[in-house]
């Protein structure tokens, strides 16, 4: 994001509402459909593990050791912001507490250490003047609009107000109408323009979409949200940085010939470098806020579980489970999978339950003991 960018203003606005109704409302929450597991509780394997243990040798886990904002860090007691949102150390560290204790890595786990749950950002939100917080373009500007999806989930939450729910639905399903490409990505050349393909998407608007998304389907159990934020995560989410995660885009279009410095530029608020790789190509706000899209990804179990597989690219899973005591267990079918052809078994014989049509889960009964469960997933064409 440009230092300064004053429509940020939208974000900070939305905490301090949020704030406000959470003080004056009902104090018991209402409960998510899934409750989350503790943190580094699930470790990945695979794919998903390589692209993590990459970002922590790469951009994400060394910026601490060389970059001016967290050398010099306001947060730390230094000078150095590129905004006067002080935002920087927040995004990062949003990124690096889930990936430190995910790959339960400690060169990390040293970085995130300090932390004191007594420094908050609260009292700045208070004291920001009113000519930063009066949002130009409250409802257009792609991060906000990928971070803004989960608040009326957050809000239902705090208000008992179940109306909320149809209107999350219907503002993530209108963003995407108008808004998304078929990658997943939510398209705004910072700002939303509509559906072009060459208008891209910020790194920022799609780490943010995808923790929205999970959000929503952990606090609403609606499998539309986990099945958008797959589709980020494995088909938009890649192509914004290099193999070695060391370098990231920072507007990458699903339609983009190249990677390059360009003369000029098609793009509202987006300048020459924006479709090229590097450390704040166009601006430092998304080098900071790049690290939470996988770790926060990786969800959490008590019970020890494997799973084998190379999902997303085959369609087999195999959980080798063991447990003390029996257990149900449930394995998301996505909506566009076959499910006539979809299967689950455990040992020799398919059981055949029915799917959820609300969560797209499907339950397994689990006796105490060993069991293998083998998900085999039916993939037709999809055409968009
Ligand atoms: C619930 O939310 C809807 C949508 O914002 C609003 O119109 C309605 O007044 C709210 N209901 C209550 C009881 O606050």
């Amino acid at each position: 994001m440009p230092p300064n960018a004053s429509y940020k203003a939208w974000e900070m606005f939305a905490l301090a509402s949020l704030c406000t109704v959470i003080a004056q409302s009902n104090e018991n929450l209402v409960p998510c459909a899934f409750k989350p597991l503790p943190l580094g509780s699930v470790k990945p394997n695979g794919w998903l593990k390589d692209q993590l243990t990459l970002s922590a040798n790469g951009l994400a886990g060394h910026q601490h050791d060389f970059y001016d904002f967290f050398t010099r860090w306001t947060w730390l007691g230094g000078t150095s912001d590129y905004s006067s949102f002080r935002e920087g150390f927040p995004y990062w560290f949003n990124g690096l507490v889930p990936l430190a204790y995910t790959l339960n890595n400690e060169h990390l786990l040293e970085q995130v250490d300090w932390y004191n749950p007594k420094v908050y950002i609260k009292e700045e939100l208070n004291t920001l003047p009113v000519s930063e917080t009066e949002p130009l373009f409250a409802y257009e500007h792609g991060v906000n609009v990928g971070q803004g999806l989960r608040a009326l989930a957050v809000f239902r939450r705090v208000t008992h107000n179940d109306s909320l729910v149809q209107m999350s639905k219907d503002a993530v399903d209108w963003t995407f109408k108008y808004h998304g490409a078929a990658s997943g990505a939510i398209l705004a050349d910072e700002r939303l323009a509509g559906l072009a393909p060459y208008y891209g998407s910020e790194t920022c608007t799609l780490v943010e979409t995808m923790y929205s998304l999970s959000y929503l389907y952990q606090a609403l159990g609606d499998t539309s949200y986990a099945e958008r934020c797959e589709k980020t995560a494995f088909n938009a989410l890649p192509v914004q940085l290099t193999p070695d995660w060391w370098a990231r885009q920072y507007v990458p279009q699903p339609n983009q010939p190249y990677a390059k410095h360009l003369d000029e530029t098609p793009f509202w608020n987006v300048n020459q470098w924006g479709q090229s790789y590097g450390l704040e190509v166009d601006y430092p706000g998304c080098t900071v806020n790049h690290p939470q899209g996988y770790p926060k990804f990786t969800a959490a179990i008590d019970t020890k579980i494997d799973c084998e597989t190379e999902y997303p690219f085959s369609d087999i899973l195999t959980y080798t489970i063991t447990t003390k005591s029996a257990f149900d267990f449930l394995v998301r079918v996505p909506s566009w999978a076959d499910t006539s052809e979809t299967s689950v078994s455990t040992g020799s014989s398919p059981t055949a339950v029915k799917t959820d049509s609300q969560t797209g889960l499907r339950k397994i009964s689990i006796p105490s003991g060993t069991t293998k469960v083998t998900y085999r997933l039916s993939t037709p064409s999809i055409i968009q």
